[in-house]
């Protein structure tokens, strides 16, 4: 499968943050390809489907990235899934694994609006489920998820009949 020209900017450091971790780093991609990086995730969507988005929400923390640039970018409004202790207000909130470890996310309360989930990478698919669920718990209508990396080999990831939707795949 040809890879997407944005991959090779990606930087694979084993062992981080643990032994057994293939961490892929999106450092030097945000810094030399950031605009390219926006609209390769932009593309995901048609401009029909960006036209009944409302709302981004982004995953704490590197999920705020593409999230808050692309609600720049479409004139769409920006939602928070925040870890633990940092909102005011929170409504609900939810446990969930991660691919090292576990947390909790939270949010404040919804209001019915059509939202995209956004994040930086989909590895077991642990953070865009529970963030998923906990969108709908709150009072969102989740119409979309998204990410710029897919390890696919870690997960089958889908949610109510959507599959996450990514510019660059790792399938092994
Ligand atoms: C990382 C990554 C995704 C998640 C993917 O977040 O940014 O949000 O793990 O793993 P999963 O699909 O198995 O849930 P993490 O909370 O580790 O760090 P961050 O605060 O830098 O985003
Ligand atoms: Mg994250």
């Amino acid at each position: 499968m040809s890879q997407h020209p944005l991959a090779k900017f990606l930087d694979a450091v084993p062992d981080f943050p643990k032994p057994g971790i293939l961490f892929s780093d999106i450092s030097p991609l945000l810094k030399d390809h950031f605009v390219a990086t926006i609209d390769a995730m932009s593309e995901l969507f048609s401009e029909q489907e960006w036209s009944e988005i409302d709302c981004l929400a982004g995953i704490e923390s590197r999920g705020f990235i593409f999230a808050s640039a692309l609600a720049y970018k479409h004139n769409k409004g920006f939602i928070k899934v925040r870890k633990p202790g940092k909102l005011p207000n929170v409504a609900a909130s939810i446990e969930y694994g991660l691919e090292y470890g576990s947390d909790k996310l939270e949010m404040q309360k919804g209001d019915g609006r059509k939202v995209v989930l956004f994040d930086d990478l989909i590895a077991t698919g642990g953070s865009m489920g529970a963030a998923a669920q906990l969108c709908e718990k709150v009072g969102y209508d989740v119409i979309g998820m998204a990410c710029l990396i897919d390890l696919a080999s870690l997960n089958s990831f889908s949610y109510k009949d959507m599959t996450v939707r990514s510019v660059i795949q790792f399938e092994d």
